[in-house]
């Protein structure tokens, strides 16, 4: 299940990357697959936090699993910011267009902090050992939708 809404998560990605498929998608499509990327993320980004506030055992191949995802996600995110898709039921702000370089600072912290993570996690034997990267993807997460994000 997980497999198949990556795949067509990813299938999707590739689609838009080429020039003449995002001509033609709506942006309604984008902004779906947008939040479909974020809430994947989201979605494993919670039972690391869990994990590191303490409220599930540290269990390090899952951490690494999870870090694993979100890092191979925020590849994918790039990608769910086609122009003309500030427009509909989307919190995404036009600064996200109008800012491309800030957008892509934030973008390229946020891929850089979520590599790390996995790097880390790798060697983790303890929950201490993760603390502090997965601190620093929250502020990557956070940096983005602090200036980048509606309320
Ligand atoms: C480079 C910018 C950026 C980064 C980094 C980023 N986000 Fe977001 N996020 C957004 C934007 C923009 C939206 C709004 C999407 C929309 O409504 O179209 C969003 C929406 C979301 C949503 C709601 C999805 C929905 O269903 O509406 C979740 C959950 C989320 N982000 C989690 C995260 C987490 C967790 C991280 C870090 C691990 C993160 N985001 C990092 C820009 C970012």
């Amino acid at each position: 299940m997980k497999k198949a809404l990556l795949a067509a998560i990813i299938g999707t990605s590739t689609l838009l990357a080429s020039g003449t498929a995002a001509a033609q998608v709506k942006p309604e499509d984008v902004i779906k697959f947008r939040k479909g990327v974020y809430q994947v993320i989201g979605w494993h980004v919670r039972p690391m936090g869990a994990m590191v506030k303490g409220q599930m055992p540290y269990d390090q191949a899952e951490f690494v699993r999870n870090a694993e995802i979100v890092a191979m996600m925020s590849t994918v995110a790039p990608h769910a910011f086609v122009a003309g898709s500030d427009k509909g039921d989307t919190r995404a702000k036009p600064e996200i267009w109008s800012d491309a370089a800030g957008f892509k600072k934030v973008m390229d912290g946020f891929q850089a902090e979520a590599g790390k993570l996995v790097q880390v996690a790798k060697t983790a034997t303890t929950v201490d050992q993760v603390r502090g990267q997965f601190g620093a993807l929250g502020k990557a997460c956070g940096a983005c939708h602090d200036n980048y994000r509606n309320k």
